[in-house]
C-alpha cells in the first residue's frame, strides 16, 4: 500500500509520526547529575602524572610529542602531590614525555612521595636512554617500579618506529641489571604494532626477567590539532585484534606477560598533565589546575572511567615487597596483584 503512495504523502506521514512522537514523549529532563550514577566523592587511587610532555623522539604512533614543554616549579608539584595524597591517592606513576630529561625534580618527587606522603607505590615509565646507574643507586629506596618502553629487540625496527638510536637493547639489559642490583622492580612495556607484531621476543624477555611485561595493542589517539596526514601516518601502525592475539599466543610462555588489547584499553587511567590538570578521557577540555580548584572539583569536571579501571584490575603493579626482586614467572607477581 505504501509502495504506491506519492512521495509527498509519505513525507506528510513521516512528519505526522515525528510530531506525534514529540507530543507523546515525556518532558525532557536535564542530564542526570553525576551523583545518580557514581559515588559523590571520587578517589584518585592511582594517578599517572605526565609532568613533562617534552620528548625529542617522534614515534609514529605517539601524538603527544613536544620538544619543549611547560614544567611546573617543584614546590607546586609537591603541593599537588600532597593534595592528591590527601584525596586518597595511593599509587603514582611518573610519565612524560621523558621523565629522565629532568632527573633532579624527578628524584626529589620520588623522595617526597615515598618519605613524606608514604605512598604505597611509586613508579616511572621511561624510554630508558637517559637512565643512569647513579640515579638508581641514589633513588632506589624511593622507587618501587621502573618501567621501560621497548617495542623491538631489532634496532632497525626501533628506528623505523621512530624511537631508536641503535643502543636501546644494550641499555635495556643494563637497566634490568641495575634494577636487580638496587632492588627496584623492572617492568617492560611493549606497544605491539604493524612493525613488531611478527617478532619473537621470547629469548630476550626470558633473559631480562621483567616482573611484568605489559603488551599494549597500538592505539591511535587523535589529538586536538592532528592533521589528516598525521592520522594516516598513525594508522600505518595499527593491527587487528587477531594479530594482537597471535602475538600474545606466541609469547604465552612468558608468565609475566599482561596483554592490554585495545578493546580493553581504557579511558580509565587518571591522567594529570604538566599543568596539574586532569585530562578528560573523552577528549573534552581538561580540568582546571588542582592547585586552583582542588582535587574534587577538578575530578568532577572530567570524565574518566573509574569503574572500568577497577574492573580490569587497574590496581596492578603495586609496591615492591621487602626483599623481593621479582622475575618473570617469579612468585612475587601474585602478591602484587590486588
Ligand atoms: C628517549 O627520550 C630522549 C629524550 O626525548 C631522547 O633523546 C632519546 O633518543 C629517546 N630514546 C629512545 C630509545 O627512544
Ligand atoms: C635529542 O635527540 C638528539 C639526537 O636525536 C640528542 O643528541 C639530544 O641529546 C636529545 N636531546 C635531549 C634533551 O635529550
Ligand atoms: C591547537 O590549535 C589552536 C589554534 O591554533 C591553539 O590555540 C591550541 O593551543 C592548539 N592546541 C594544541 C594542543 O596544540
Ligand atoms: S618516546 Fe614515548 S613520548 Fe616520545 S614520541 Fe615515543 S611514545 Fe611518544
Amino acid at each position: 500500500m505504501l509502495s504506491d503512495a506519492s512521495p509527498s504523502a509519505l513525507l506528510l506521514l513521516l512528519l505526522l509520526l515525528v510530531a506525534a512522537l514529540y507530543l507523546l514523549a515525556p518532558p525532557l529532563h536535564p542530564p542526570f547529575p553525576r551523583s545518580a550514577t557514581r559515588p559523590l566523592t571520587q578517589v584518585p587511587i592511582s594517578v599517572n602524572y605526565h609532568f613533562t610532555r617534552r620528548c625529542n623522539k617522534s614515534c609514529g604512533f605517539c601524538f603527544h610529542t613536544a620538544t619543549t614543554s611547560h614544567i611546573e616549579p617543584l614546590p607546586n608539584q609537591k603541593e599537588a602531590l600532597r593534595l592528591l595524597a590527601a584525596a586518597g591517592m595511593r599509587k603514582i606513576n611518573f610519565a612524560g614525555g621523558e621523565p629522565f630529561l629532568y632527573p633532579k625534580p624527578l628524584g626529589a618527587m620520588l623522595a617526597f612521595c615515598k618519605r613524606e606522603l608514604a605512598l604505597e607505590s611509586v613508579s616511572i615509565v621511561t624510554n630508558g636512554s637517559l637512565v643512569r646507574e647513579a640515579f638508581l643507586r641514589e633513588h632506589a629506596e624511593d622507587l618501587d617500579i621502573l618501567a621501560v618502553s621497548c617495542d623491538s629487540f631489532h634496532e632497525e625496527t626501533n628506528v623505523a618506529i621512530g624511537r631508536g638510536e641503535g643502543d636501546q637493547v644494550a641499555q635495556l639489559y643494563r637497566i634490568a641489571g641495575w634494577c636487580r642490583k638496587y632492588g627496584v622492580l623492572f617492568k617492560l612495556n611493549t606497544v605491539v604494532n604493524r612493525l613488531n607484531v611478527r617478532e619473537d621476543m621470547n629469548a630476550h624477555v626470558a633473559a631480562l626477567k621483567p616482573f611484568r611485561w605489559k603488551c599494549f595493542q597500538v592505539l591511535i589517539v587523535q589529538g586536538e590539532n592532528d592533521s589528516a596526514e598525521r592520522l594516516r601516518d598513525g594508522n600505518k601502525f595499527t593491527i587487528s585484534d587477531g594479530e594482537f592475539d597471535e602475538f600474545c599466543e606466541r609469547h604465552r610462555g612468558q608468565a609475566c606477560l599482561v596483554p592490554e588489547p585495545n578493546r580493553l584499553m581504557a579511558k580509565s587511567y587518571l591522567i594529570l598533565d604538566e599543568y596539574l590538570r586532569f585530562l578528560d578521557r573523552t577528549g573534552k577540555q581538561p580540568s582546571r589546575s588542582i592547585l586552583e580548584v582542588g582535587v574534587q572539583r577538578a575530578l568532577e569536571s572530567v570524565y574518566w572511567d573509574e569503574e572500568s579501571f577497577l574492573e580490569r584490575g587497574g590496581l596492578y603493579d603495586w609496591a615492591r615487597p621487602e626483599g623481593e626482586k621479582g622475575g618473570c614467572g617469579g612468585a612475587s607477581v601474585e602478591e602484587l596483584d590486588w
